[in-house]
Parts: structure tokens; sequence; C-alpha cells
């Protein structure tokens, strides 16, 4: 058997792409709510034009999503019915606390999603629980100016006391920052960060990583404390840089690439600032201020696994102007001409995962997690033969065989310590990059548009069987 008894099969979704419920429950506003569809989204979410409230122009996808905030006992009952042996999901912070400094946590949030545990465990899933997947409540970014300020520290340690006393018993696996690299790419999005005039961005995103890094130590520190079954997990976008050829100059490039990615991983997983990290921020005058005890609470509180997104590799050159440049999960890259593409542009290499999990392992020596890989692409919904919708997705179904098998061979033939595969999207969500429901990843076809029109029925693509069987037959039957 290639993948180990106990293996963890499933899918990963967000809360602001995919509850709705924006005003429900006493959930207060997040960044996540603010950033539109179309063409300003870029903008937004990268903290360039500042969005902290809704107006009357923009389209929000994230108000109502997939309405899973109403639709979860029927989701999950799907996700059961696929055999899923876990649910990754997120909490949204302004449903605990709906402006993020209270010193008493919404009971209607706490109770939301218990009762969405409940509804896992019926089905015997296990929930990995994303503390934050991006999202910070508006009032902590508008009086705070989000993670650049210290205080942010005190604000997630009680989120996440909270949710470990809560749910404990009921909830082993978390994540304390989902794509903690995100802060360098898409800033307001990845940690509610807007920038002033003439302000070195740089220094506030170290700083605000700074703050994050910390916190991520001290909620591992908490999470064990409150329960020794507990296990914390940091989460990367991952995806190695290949050299674009082999003159030293472009492997370089690569070697420093993959560093900016690392550096996150480095602290959490090995409990220090590495030495080129140090050495970078002095150089370019990006060195945070950090307190007495900072060195010692990473130190002592590294995670437990490593977790990450891999949807592509990357490609690096030191003359990155001679060639074209493609997009991938909002970090742009050289483009690799051995390798396609999806209708986004994001390059499909299934090997690249294997080498991302080679070199993730051999650096960390630690368990990993696959929590995100999958395909965005346009579907087109057809009548199957019992008269419901139904999706012929053999794309879908081709890209995901071919990471399996890829995962499959770092796992038998590189040794590689894996505890789990969760797909991107087992339910059609809206995009992070884009705010598109057009491009969907799901296993389950949810009727809605661009504009959130459209029925919100759920239907099973031709993925879903597959899934179905794969898990079955723990990753051995592909076809
Ligand atoms: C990851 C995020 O970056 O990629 C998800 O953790 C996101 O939130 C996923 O949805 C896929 O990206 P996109 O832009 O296609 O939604």
């Amino acid at each position: 058997m290639p993948f180990k008894k106990n293996f963890l099969w499933g899918g990963a979704t967000a809360a602001n792409q995919c509850e709705g419920g924006y005003s429900e429950g006493g959930r207060g506003p997040a960044n996540v709510d603010m950033a539109p569809w179309g063409e300003d989204r870029q903008s937004v979410i990268t903290g360039r034009m500042k969005m902290l409230e809704f107006d009357d122009h923009h389209f929000y996808p994230a108000k109502n999503a997939i309405d899973m905030y109403h639709h979860y006992k029927e989701d999950i009952r799907m996700f059961g019915e696929m055999g899923f042996k876990v649910y990754r999901m997120s909490i949204a912070w302004s449903r605990i606390f709906p402006k993020g400094d209270e010193t008493e946590p919404n009971e209607e949030g706490l109770s939301f999603y218990e009762n969405v545990f409940r509804e896992c465990h019926r089905y015997g899933i296990e929930p990995l629980v994303t503390i934050t997947h991006f999202d910070c409540p508006i009032h902590l970014i508008k009086e705070y100016g989000s993670w650049r300020n210290r205080k942010m520290i005190k604000f997630y340690e009680r989120l996440c006391r909270t949710l470990f006393r809560r749910y404990k018993g009921m909830v082993r696996y978390w994540l304390t920052f989902n794509e903690i690299n995100m802060i360098f790419h898409a800033p307001f999005m990845g940690a509610g960060l807007c920038f002033e005039e003439g302000e070195d961005e740089w220094k506030v995103k170290y700083q605000s990583a700074h703050h994050e890094l910390v916190a991520s130590a001290l909620a591992t520190k908490i999470a064990h404390e409150e329960d020794p079954e507990n296990k914390v997990g940091c989460m990367l976008a991952a995806g190695n840089y290949y050299p674009y050829s082999c003159r030293p100059e472009d492997m370089w490039e690569a070697i420093c690439c993959d560093r900016n990615n690392y550096f996150f991983i480095d602290v959490q997983s090995r409990g220090a600032y590495p030495a080129y990290a140090l050495k970078k921020m002095e150089r370019e005058g990006t060195m945070p201020h950090m307190e007495p005890g900072d060195a010692e609470l990473l130190k002592n509180n590294t995670v437990d696994f490593v977790s990450f997104s891999y949807y592509t590799s990357r490609c690096a050159s030191a003359k990155p102007e001679l060639h074209e440049n493609t997009r991938g999960n909002l970090i742009p890259t050289v483009k690799n001409p051995y390798l396609e593409s999806t209708d986004w542009g994001w390059q499909i290499d299934p090997l690249g995962l294997r080498i991302t999990l080679n070199a993730l392992y051999d650096r960390y020596q630690k368990p990993l997690f696959v929590v995100e890989n999958g395909l965005g692409a346009v579907d087109q919904p057809v009548e199957g033969p019992d008269g419901e919708l139904t999706v012929e997705d053999d794309y879908r179904i081709d890209y995901l065989r071919k990471h399996i098998q890829a995962m499959r061979d770092a796992v038998t033939e590189d040794g590689v310590d894996l505890m789990g595969y969760t797909t991107w999207g087992p339910i059609d969500l809206v995009s992070a990059g884009t705010g598109e429901m057009r491009k969907r990843y799901g296993f389950i076809y949810v009727d809605r548009d661009d504009q959130g029109k459209g029925t919100l029925k759920r239907y099973r693509k031709k993925s879903f069987w597959w899934y179905k069987r794969v898990i079955e037959s723990n990753g051995e039957c592909l076809d």
C-alpha cells in the first residue's frame, strides 16, 4: 500500500471563499470581504487601493460566496459520501471576535463552528482548522493598522485560546496562518496591510511577518498546553524554483527566490531566523524590531508538521526581462518553456510536486501535509444519465491523478513522510486571486456565476466518483 493506513484524504476550503453570511450571526466585516470582483481586485489585495468599506460600484463575491453558512450540512454530507477522512476549513476571525479586540467572544460564531465540527464527526471526518485563512477584522485594520502593530499578537492569542478551549476534543489538527508567505505578495488580502504614500513597504512587511511568526509560535505553545493531543502546522504557498538555465547566475537566483519563501517556514519549523534572512534584512534596512523573549519563544515552539499548497513549480532567471512571464498563485514567475499552462496561466508540473516534497522533507525532516492542490478550470454542466446536471471533468481527474502519482513516488521511492492530501476546493468556491466563480476546482458543481446569480444547487461532477474510488483504495486505484 503506497500511503499510510491512516492517510488523511480530503479537501480544503477557506471561510471567506465559501461561507458567505457576511453579516449574519453577529459576524463583523473583514479584509477578505472587501476584495471586489473585476479589475480593481489586484490593487485592493496588494494594498495599493484602500478598500475598507463596501461601495456601490463594486461587486463583492465573498459576501455570499456559495452560502455554505446555510448549506454546510448538505456539503459535509457530500464530503462524507466521497469518503473524506479530513476536511480542511478555516475559521472566520470576525465571526468569533467581530471587531477583533473584544475580550468576550461571540457565542453565535462559536456555536456555528461547533455545529460544523459535529457534522464532520458524524461522517468520521477529522477537521483540520486554519485559524486564519487570510482574514483580519476590518476594525483591527482601521484602529491598529493590522499586523504592523504588535498588539495584533494579543488579539490573535485570544482568538487561539478561545478556539483551543472551546473545541478541545473536537479538533486536533490546526494551521496557524494560511500561506504565510502571501504577506509579501498580496499584503492586504494576506494580512490586512495597506500602505501610505512614501512608506517603506518592505519594512512594514518584514515587521508584520515578525509579528505573525511570534503569534504563530505562541499559538503552537498554547495549543500544546491546552491539549497535548493537538498537532500544529505551518502553511506555505510552495512550489520550488527551477533555474531557467544552468548558468550559475540563474541557479543563484533560483536559490534566492526559494529562500524568500523558506524564510517563514525556516523560522516556524527550525525555530530561528536563518542567517541568509538576517543578512538580507540588515542589508536592505528591513530588520524588524524584536522584543526580548521573542527569540526564545520561536526556538521553543516549533511546529509539529509542515503543510503547504502546491499548484505549480516556478522558474527563476537572473535576467527575467529577457523571458516571458506568467502568473501562478499570485506569484509571477518566468515562464517555463517545458510546461503546459492552465487557462489562467498556471503551469502544470506534477513532477514539481515530488521535487517540492523532497526539498521540504530534506530541509525540515518533519511530517509533511499537502493541504492544497487542484486545477482551476471552466466547467460545462451537462445533463447526466439520471437527469441531474453533472460535469465531465476528465481534465481535472487527469491533473489530480498525475499529482497523486507524484506524491506516491515521493512516499514510496524517496521515503518522504506524508500525513495527508486535501485538494483545493472540493466544492466550487470563489477564487481568491480573481474573485471569479467560473474558475472552478470542485468535485461538486455549484450553480452560481461571477455576478452572484444562480440557484446555489450542488451537483456531483465525474471527478466526485473518481475521488471516492481513490480514497476507498487509499490511493491504489487512480484510474
Ligand atoms: C491558495 C489559497 O493561494 O490558492 C486559496 O490558499 C486559493 O485561498 C487557492 O483559493 C487557489 O487560488 P485561486 O486564485 O485560483 O483561488
